[in-house]
């Protein structure tokens, strides 16, 4: 088992604590699997898993995956020439964002003609694009937060936003995980620097209306044979400090947001929210994986907030939580994963 991780998106060392994890979950008598540390430049390295530790080599044996070669991997030798790497079953991208979250990874294993854990093409590219995400949530009569998609060279100005989605609003590149680029602007000062911050990341944005609600969260897992596993949903309480779930209270503040799984809700609302994650699940276009992300307003009414097919694997995560309080180990999410990519 190839198991990708690090990556070229902002969310590289996000990837990173959930390779950890996820190699440390591999049960040794079942897998054999061979950790590639994918550079922030895109380059495909072989890594070690030791003492439990990724190692993250800049140089050394550099790997690539042969078209149509069914997991026949070759080795990269400097100055010219490659040599037979051997050949993998299955490609586990534990990769987060763009150029491994979105698809692309997910079409280099269909050329490649190798087995993939997780989400295939469409519904990786699918969930990715936020903007894409909520017009297909629409269309299956999901209930979304409002807002209105930017793209560079016709930005509209803030009063138009306002009017459309209240204030505060939310800006956030469309293409991005973890809340990287993401502000809260609550008044004109504030706009032209979270212009800067999302574009930065994406040339597509989405302005939002600010949702008060709780953060829900569900695990989305399907058998091999079609059926969908949906998990009891957790919570998610960002601290008070932090003013919403931002990158730094997911995994720089140790105390920046506490996890509650199951979450403490009524049972009708609970199957509600399970109901409504799988049916964003197919909407999308997913299979394998997801988490699906919600809010949960006062009056127990819910959005869709946005679904991830490679949901994070770090220690605060709640894929892998939300699971286990389901009844479904993390070595057996692990074998039903593979399960389904070998199907
Ligand atoms: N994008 C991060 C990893 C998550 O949703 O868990
Ligand atoms: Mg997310």
């Amino acid at each position: 088992m190839a198991v990708l991780f690090g990556g070229r998106s902002p969310e590289h060392e996000v990837s990173v604590l959930s390779a950890t994890n996820v190699m440390a979950a591999l049960d040794p008598q079942k897998y054999d699997p061979v950790p590639i540390y994918v550079s922030r430049e895109g380059r495909w390295l072989l890594s070690r898993f030791e003492d439990g530790a990724l190692a993250r080599p800049s140089t050394g044996t550099e790997l690539c995956l042969v078209p149509g070669g069914e997991g026949r991997m070759l080795a990269v030798v400097p100055h010219g020439g490659s040599s037979d790497a051997g050949r993998i079953d299955i490609l586990f991208p534990v990769l987060h964002g763009l150029h491994g979250e979105d698809g692309s990874v997910q079409g280099l294993a269909e050329v490649a003609r190798v087995p993939l854990v997780g989400c295939g093409i469409l519904g990786s590219a699918a969930a990715l694009d936020k903007d894409v995400a909520k017009r297909l949530l629409k269309a299956a009569g999901l209930p979304v937060a409002r807002s209105v998609t930017i793209h560079e060279g016709a930005v509209p100005v803030l009063p138009d936003l306002e009017e459309a989605l209240g204030s505060p609003i939310f800006v956030k590149p469309a293409r991005q995980g973890s809340s990287v680029g993401v502000s809260k602007v609550s008044g004109s000062q504030e706009f032209a620097p979270a212009l800067v911050a999302a574009f930065e990341h994406d040339q597509k944005l989405l302005a939002e209306e600010f949702i008060a609600g709780r953060e829900i969260e569900c695990s989305v897992l399907e058998d091999s044979d079609g059926g969908l596993f949906v998990s009891r949903p957790g919570e998610i309480v960002p601290a008070e400090s932090h003013g919403f779930y931002s990158y730094d209270a997911k995994y720089i503040d140790a105390d920046g947001a506490a996890v509650k799984v199951p979450a403490d809700l009524p049972p009708e609302v609970e199957a509600e929210i399970r109901k409504a994650a799988a049916l964003a699940f197919r909407a999308l276009g997913c299979d394998g994986m997801a988490r699906v992300d919600f809010f949960l307003k006062p009056d127990m009414t819910f959005l869709v907030n946005e679904i991830n097919t490679i949901p994070g694997f770090t220690d605060i995560s709640m894929y892998a939580k939300a699971m286990a309080a389901s009844g479904v180990s993390y070595g057996e999410v692990i074998d039903r994963l593979v399960e389904h990519g070998l199907a």
